[in-house]
């Protein structure tokens, strides 16, 4: 068992399920928002180690399809702190060398926050070392029914159809699977995340609250990834080889 982390072995791409920002407010006595607005510095905590280590791109739950159905002046707060986060955080994606891109039904969103995010993405576009993956107004079914139907506009011939091709239509087209997913917040679930992307993810799950979600804590979820063996459908012996 290894102690310590193997930058050799790194994920290429994590992605994380950042849940818990509610129960964790409530424990304190505290509405809703104020889980949500520690949740930003949980972001910024996974975004900058992730950077420090080598990692080449980091995937964040911020907003399912379904949230949508949350109360209203939930979806609010939720989207003021979007453009809020954005603005102040985009001097630091530069400084870092961190590249922002999206993924999701980004036509959704309210009109502030889908500019402030444009401009983050413009700006941000030509930085090399981590991509940092937004997922806003997303769900893994809603991808894939669009995929389907952009296939079927560009009227692909059947025999061309692989998934190789059917990669090249999803909004991931050029980020690599998740080696690893993590959720928080003690729930065993998948919630309609990277469906299709997630077919060979380690999964890892912690009790954490997102908020409480530090450096340490990823470390430890990679470093429990680098303890496993990863056989892709081949026995023990071969995928040691
Ligand atoms: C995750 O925390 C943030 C979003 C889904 C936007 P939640 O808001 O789901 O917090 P819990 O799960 O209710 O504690
Ligand atoms: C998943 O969390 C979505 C995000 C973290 C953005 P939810 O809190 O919405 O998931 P469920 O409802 O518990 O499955
Ligand atoms: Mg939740």
């Amino acid at each position: 068992m290894r102690q310590t982390i193997d930058k050799n072995n790194l994920p290429k791409h994590i992605a994380i399920t950042m849940d818990g920002n509610g129960r964790w407010a409530k424990s304190k006595g505290k509405i809703r928002a104020f889980g949500h607005k520690n949740g930003v510095k949980a972001v910024r905590e996974a975004t900058e180690y992730a950077t420090e280590i080598g990692i080449k791109y980091l995937t964040l739950y911020a907003f399912s399809t379904e949230n949508w159905n949350r109360p209203k002046h939930e979806v609010n707060a939720l989207m003021a702190l979007l453009v809020s986060a954005i603005k102040k955080e985009t001097a630091t994606l530069m400084k870092n060398n961190i590249k922002l891109i999206s993924i999701g039904e980004i036509d959704c969103l309210p009109s502030k926050a889908k500019q402030e995010l444009s401009d983050a993405i413009n700006k941000t576009k030509n930085n090399t070392a981590l991509t940092l993956v937004l997922a806003l107004s997303y769900s893994g079914r809603w991808e894939i029914i669009n995929s389907v139907k952009n296939i079927i506009k560009d009227k692909v011939a059947v025999e061309n159809i692989n998934e190789s091709l059917f990669k090249q239509y999803l909004t991931t087209k050029n980020v690599p699977d998740p080696e690893l997913l993590i959720r928080t917040s003690g729930e065993y679930r998948i919630s309609n995340f990277l469906l299709w992307q997630i077919a060979y993810s380690e999964l890892y799950f912690t009790d954490t609250m997102w908020p409480d979600f530090t450096k340490k804590e990823l470390e430890k979820a990679i470093l429990n990834y680098q303890n496993r063996d990863r056989r892709f459908g081949k026995t023990n012996e071969q995928s040691q080889n």
